[in-house]
């Protein structure tokens, strides 16, 4: 089992790994678009990170828009770790909702996402026939559609509206 030493928020002009947000998502292109107004959160020891995710915070909604663990490291707990942390950053920040999307092909990552609680709510089709130049295939299946999958951050309830006053 791998040591996790730490899991921090990079801070400006720290720099980023790369090889693993490019792990997470295979677009350089939207990669670029996202991350100067994302929040990254690194995991393992400083300069050496073996895990990034990176959350999106938003007034309606928030979104975890890449996650990454090293491969030699995956397997082990700590790409759980990592988003049950940036879970709880999205928490203290954010409105009534985090979403995280993924493709019909990645079976880990759905079973990893609803055990975190994120149920699914929304499919595009062909999302990844029009958006990835390059067919993407995993678990000997093509990945065409993109899944959203939500989570409640915040349930509304009467003791809720009590406490407003
Ligand atoms: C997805 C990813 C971040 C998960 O990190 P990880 O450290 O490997 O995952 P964990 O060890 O914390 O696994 C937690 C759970 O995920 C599920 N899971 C992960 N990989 C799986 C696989 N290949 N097959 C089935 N389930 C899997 C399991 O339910 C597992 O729980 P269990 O160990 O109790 O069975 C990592 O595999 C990764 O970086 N993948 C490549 C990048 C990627 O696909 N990012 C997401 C883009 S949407």
């Amino acid at each position: 089992m791998t040591e996790v030493k730490s899991i921090w928020r990079a801070v400006a002009d720290e720099p980023l790994p790369h090889e693993l947000l490019l792990l997470g998502d295979e677009n350089p292109a939207l990669l670029a678009a996202y991350l100067p107004q994302s929040q990254i959160y690194l995991l393992g020891a400083p300069r050496t990170p073996i895990g990034v995710c990176v959350l999106q915070v938003r007034r309606e909604e928030s979104e975890i828009m890449n996650v990454a663990i090293a491969p030699e490291h995956q397997g082990q707990g700590l790409g759980r770790r990592l988003l049950q942390h940036v879970i709880g950053e999205a928490r203290t920040q954010a409105p009534r909702k985090l979403l995280i999307k993924t493709g019909n092909s990645a079976i880990g990552q759905l079973a990893l996402y609803q055990q975190l609680g994120f149920e699914l709510e929304a499919v595009h089709y062909d999302y990844f026939l029009r958006q990835y130049p390059q067919p993407i295939w995993e678990n000997g299946i093509r990945c065409k559609h993109q899944l959203v999958l939500a989570l409640a951050l915040h349930d509304v309830s009467p003791s809720f509206d009590f406490d407003l006053g």
